[in-house]
């Protein structure tokens, strides 16, 4: 284990277990349809990939970047693009692939500004949700995981950009963000 985890929350057979679970619900979702699936860059890389290759359904990939969170561990409430979709999403159906949900905020202001494009629908699926930290109108309609309020790091989530490629969901020790 990284010597900056607290403890594990959430190994890699947990994962793995759930997002075949949770892309076989997708592809009924789905059936005879072809969505664009959405990846929230960069804490979603890890689940969306391993999501992708569990799920069935012909899909579109694209990738979007947006951000409400700086180097710290609480949102800003501010929403900025970074980089857009390139696909055309007017009457496609889009999910929504994200890491965690904290506050809502960045969902919430990023679904009302797909919709305004015009697509068939919106879904967004998350790996995470701290469902006690929410302040924005905001519920995924698939969830892996629901956790506690801890900062989680690893499986695609960072904290000021480390901790990426740690193959499970860990508890970041408070002594390395209250210093
Ligand atoms: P929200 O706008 O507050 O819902 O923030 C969502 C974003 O905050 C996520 O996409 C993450 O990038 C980041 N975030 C929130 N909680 C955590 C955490 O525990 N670990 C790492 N990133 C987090
Ligand atoms: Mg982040």
């Amino acid at each position: 284990m990284n010597s900056d985890c607290e403890r594990i929350l959430l190994d890699e057979k947990m994962i793995q277990a759930r997002v075949k679970e949770v892309a076989a619900q997708l592809d009924k979702l789905y059936e005879g349809r072809k969505p664009v699936v959405v990846c929230i860059l960069k804490g979603s890389v890890v689940f969306f990939v391993d999501l992708i290759r569990n799920m069935k359904t012909p899909c579109e990939l694209d990738f979007m970047a947006v951000s409400s969170y700086g180097a710290g561990t609480a949102s800003t409430g501010e929403l900025k693009v970074k980089k857009d979709l390139a696909a055309d999403i007017t009457g496609r159906d889009v999910l929504i692939v994200e890491d965690i949900i904290d506050s809502g905020n960045t969902l919430y202001h990023l679904k009302k500004m797909l919709n305004a494009r015009a697509p068939a629908s919106v879904n967004i699926v998350t790996l995470l949700d701290k469902p006690s930290r929410r302040q924005a109108p905001m519920e995924p309609e698939y969830t892996c995981f629901e956790i506690e309020d801890e900062f989680v790091i690893g499986y695609g989530l960072d904290y000021a950009e480390d901790y990426r490629n740690l193959p499970y969901v860990g508890i970041l020790k408070r002594s390395v963000y209250e210093k």
